[in-house]
């Protein structure tokens, strides 16, 4: 039978559909939240946390066909490309996976159906291996399936005991290999001939069974599992009849597509292979969001990218040729990855600007090199040279080994690294001065968050800082920083603030104050009580009580948001998050306050959901897929092309890589505490939860006590109690404007009979006490009544402030100025005023000097009057 390679994919997904499996699109070569791994390296990575337990989906079997690479990590083949018939930095892998439902049995059972019934491959051409101690795998393959002993082998823990990095799911294995026949050198495996291409591996079943710690230790998952791959490229091989993994029709039209743009014509060259495989784990990795740069994932990128564009130099390609297979990529495989359609223009762009800029460097640094290689008198390139390439041409490390390889030399690594680590202090030196603390740190550790279902675990120093520089050691009562390879301490982010803790070590504590991440190392900030050095074992104890309060405002955090949208409207979108252990806080866009009934429909809403107690569900799934389920993203985020989604039942679904509780009904309960606007359009929600929303009512039980202690009524009778008591606050102020008004009527008789002459002209001139000075303006217009004709001057101080006023009857105005007096009097006691010819009225701070204001008055109505 013969099978292109999109027939067999079809034919394996949906063999395993049809046998109860869930077919899951294949997930981001980036894998999501996970530090520990560079590159997706196998189609068991998008459900790491299903095999371990942290994560439950609604099936438990499923099938997929996963784009991956191993081209850095604990799976890197990158050097092997073009060397070999079957290793690839790019390739897919099919699997059928069981999560806690089948186990040995069936997947051995349906391996070999659908390898001998539905690829109808020769019985006598397979071959398998199962682990030394696994009796019961090699029995089942034995006695069940009929397969004859002499072709089974029993394979030591290198080849037989699958792991994906070194700390995470892994398991016995059992490999099942295709015999390409005897014109292949090679022998089965477990022999001395094994390296040969004749015996040649297609399908690797392992029964996950452990979650390897970071100590090595291996701890048993809460079920055993299934995870399968198969390489679509060796099986489409197998059925194409070709030996060489580039013979089948995936690379073959891109081998022909890049001889021909090159101009080559020897289709065996290996160099046209080399550039087949890189074109595509180049371009999905830059469709799968990475670009080519000096650091991480970028820089295995970059990495490839060069070797693929030497390679087209050494089969003399006249100016860029690289980003022109895009197009012959995307005929071959843009159907079953519509991501790559999508990217195309992007993929284009981002190569041909790699391709131009090593270009300009690649011919000099070929001259350096061949100039360092003529002069070379034993089989190692220097350190310095390869230093040198790489620091000046651009010329990653392996990109040297690989020319080196070609010239049966090889390069001094340990050279190179003493020169690059020379670089790196110079460079962090330079970098001391006027650089915040925490922007000074920087750490290339990747740390793994194993906080989703521990509060506790084994771990190991990796990295130190004390005063914002890498140290190998942190003493006693020292300040610093503890980077570990894997850690329960959430870093902060999403806003989810960092956990507390201890990490315990041998004779003291390193007291965690805060946990933030340095690039992808988790970073515990902190006191040591002890002394550590880097490589010392630590237990890592998260304060788990804290957590407990973290998550409980986290999961709120969700059920909020989606409250808000149903009350308030879909306009709703957030603006902002913080959870901490105490209370948590949202902001979002809205136009107006949000009233009293909208809160407590928006309270009683969460609180229902609490109560419906919903069991919530992560997965990890492509960002498309998420959105397309309805799961609420921030607007104007960058997200991984993978993305973490929270769902709690169908009440709420969104993207958060945070820590949540495990059914909502765990919030215990829910209690907005502030609701006010913080700019033009934003709300901002405070609340609390758990036994804080307990605490928050219970204060304001306390509140409603002790008001009704006052009022010594019961806190039920406070509404009623306070209405009386504000009416008769009313009626009390009533009565007293009417005594005040009296007392002033008495005192103003009193003034009026007083009154002095000045030139045959009445005139009160008085200081008052116990006036409110707004009374004064209808005193004097009484007092200006009462004399019929005169004028009135009249002082008060209250607090410190004075008020004067002054008032002429008609018949005088013309001689004095209500004004012009008030103006003399207020100089005195530091003031200005002004008003109509007959009132007018000052202010004054010094109220010693009333008698001298007065007396400045007097002084200037004689001279008026005169
Ligand atoms: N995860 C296993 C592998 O990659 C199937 O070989």
């Amino acid at each position: 039978m013969s099978m292109t390679s999109a027939q067999i994919r079809e034919a394996f997904l949906s063999y395993f559909a049809e046998r109860g499996h869930q077919r899951v699109p294949s997930a981001s070569l980036i894998p999501a939240n996970d530090p520990t791994l560079l590159f997706t390296n196998a189609g068991m990575v998008p459900f790491k946390d299903v095999f371990l337990g942290d994560e439950q989906r609604d099936y438990n079997r499923a099938t997929s066909s996963q784009r991956c690479l191993r081209a850095g990590g604990k799976h890197n083949d990158l050097e092997n490309v073009g060397y070999t018939a079957r290793h690839h930095t790019f390739f897919e892998m099919l699997g059928n996976f069981s999560f806690g439902d089948y186990f040995k049995r069936e997947a051995i059972e349906y391996a070999w159906d659908f390898l001998t019934g539905v690829l109808q491959l020769p019985k006598e051409k397979l071959w398998v291996t199962v682990f030394t101690e696994d009796d019961e795998a090699y029995d089942i393959w034995a006695k069940e399936i009929g397969v004859p002993e002499d072709r089974i082998s029993r394979i030591g823990e290198k080849d037989n005991f699958w792991a994906m990095g070194d700390t995470g799911p892994c398991g016995p294995c059992s490999e099942i290999f295709y015999d390409h026949g005897e014109e292949v050198w090679g022998g089965p495996p477990g022999t001395a001939e094994e390296d040969g291409d004749r015996y040649i591996e297609i399908w690797n079943l392992v029964f996950m069974q452990y979650n390897r710690q970071a100590d090595g230790t291996l701890e048993p998952l809460p079920k055993p599992s299934v995870d399968t791959g198969m390489g679509l490229e060796r099986i489409a091989a197998v059925l194409q009849h070709v030996h060489s993994n580039y013979d089948i029709d995936l690379f073959q039209a891109l081998i022909k597509e890049a001889a021909e743009i090159i101009g080559h014509d020897d289709l065996d060259n290996k160099s046209l292979r080399v550039i087949a495989d890189h074109i595509r784990s180049c371009s999905f990795l830059i469709a799968d969001g990475v670009q080519p740069s000096n650091e991480g994932r970028g820089y295995v990128l970059r990495r490839i990218i060069r070797r693929a564009v030497r390679h087209g130099n050494m089969l003399g390609a006249q100016g860029a040729f690289f980003y022109k297979l895009v197009p012959a990529l995307i005929a071959q495989m843009g159907q079953a990855y519509p991501e790559l359609v999508d990217k195309e223009k992007v993929i284009i762009d981002a190569l041909a600007r790699e391709e131009e800029q090593f270009g300009k460097t690649l011919e000099r640094g070929l001259v350096i090199l061949n100039d360092a290689l003529t002069s070379l008198s034993g089989k190692v390139i220097p350190g310095e040279v390869v230093f040198k390439l790489y620091d000046t041409y651009g010329f990653p490390v392996d990109l040297t080994a690989d020319i080196a390889r070609e010239k049966e030399l090889t390069i001094d690594v340990e050279g190179f690294e003493k020169q690059m680590a020379a670089q790196r202090k110079r460079a962090q030196q330079a970098s001391q001065f006027g650089v915040d603390y925490n922007e000074r740190l920087k750490s290339a550790q990747r740390s793994e968050f194993t906080g989703y279902g521990a509060t506790a675990g084994s771990s190991e120093i990796v990295e130190l800082f004390a005063d914002g520089k890498p140290v190998e050691q942190l003493e006693a009562g020292q300040q610093g920083v503890v980077v570990l390879s894997q850690t329960p301490f959430y870093a902060e982010s999403g806003g989810q603030i960092g956990d507390t803790g201890r990490l315990h070590a041998s004779g003291g504590d390193f007291v965690v104050e805060d946990t933030q991440y340095i690039g992808k190392a988790i970073a515990h900030h902190g006191r040591a009580e002890v002394n550590l050095a880097v490589g010392d074992k630590v237990e890592a104890e998260i304060d788990a009580e804290r957590r407990e309060s973290v998550k409980r405002n986290h999961s709120a955090t969700h059920l909020v948001h989606a409250a808000l949208r149903n009350i308030l409207g879909e306009h709703v979108t957030q603006k902002g998050s913080l959870v901490t252990a105490d209370r948590l806080r949202f902001d979002f866009s809205h136009f107006a306050a949000v009233t009293a009934e909208e809160m407590d429909a928006i309270e009683r809403q969460v609180n229902e959901e609490i109560v419906r107690n919903h069991e919530l569900a992560t997965a990890v799934m492509p960002i498309e897929e998420a959105k397309k389920a309805g799961a609420m993203a921030l607007f104007g985020e960058k997200y991984d092309e993978d993305v973490r989604v929270v769902r709690m039942g169908d009440y709420s679904m969104e993207l958060c890589g945070g820590t949540h509780v495990k059914r909502t009904g765990d919030i215990g309960s829910f209690r907005i505490i502030s609701e006010l606007g913080i700019a033009s359009g934003v709300r901002r929600i405070e609340a609390v939860t758990g036994l804080g929303a307990l605490r928050y009512a219970q204060q304001q039980q306390q509140l409603l006590r002790t008001s009704a202690g006052l009022l010594k009524a019961e806190p039920g009778q406070l509404p009623e109690r306070i209405q009386q008591q504000l009416q008769r606050s009313k009626e009390l102020e009533r009565t007293v404007a009417e005594l005040q008004q009296q007392m002033a009527a008495q005192a103003g008789g009193s003034l009026v009979e007083n009154a002095r002459e000045i030139a045959g002209h009445k005139v009160i001139l008085a200081e008052l006490d116990n006036v409110e000075s707004k009374a004064l303006r209808g005193m004097v217009d009484d007092l200006k009544n009462q004399l019929g004709s005169g004028i009135v001057v009249l002082a008060v101080a209250n607090d410190n402030k004075v008020s004067l006023i002054v008032g002429v009857t008609k018949d005088l105005t013309a001689k004095v100025k209500a004004g012009d007096v008030v103006n003399v009097a207020a100089a005195e006691v530091g003031g200005k005023g002004g008003g109509r010819p007959d009132m007018a009225q000052a202010g004054g701070s010094d109220a010693s000097k009333i008698q001298a204001a007065l007396a400045a008055a007097q002084g200037k109505i004689e001279e008026l009057l005169q």
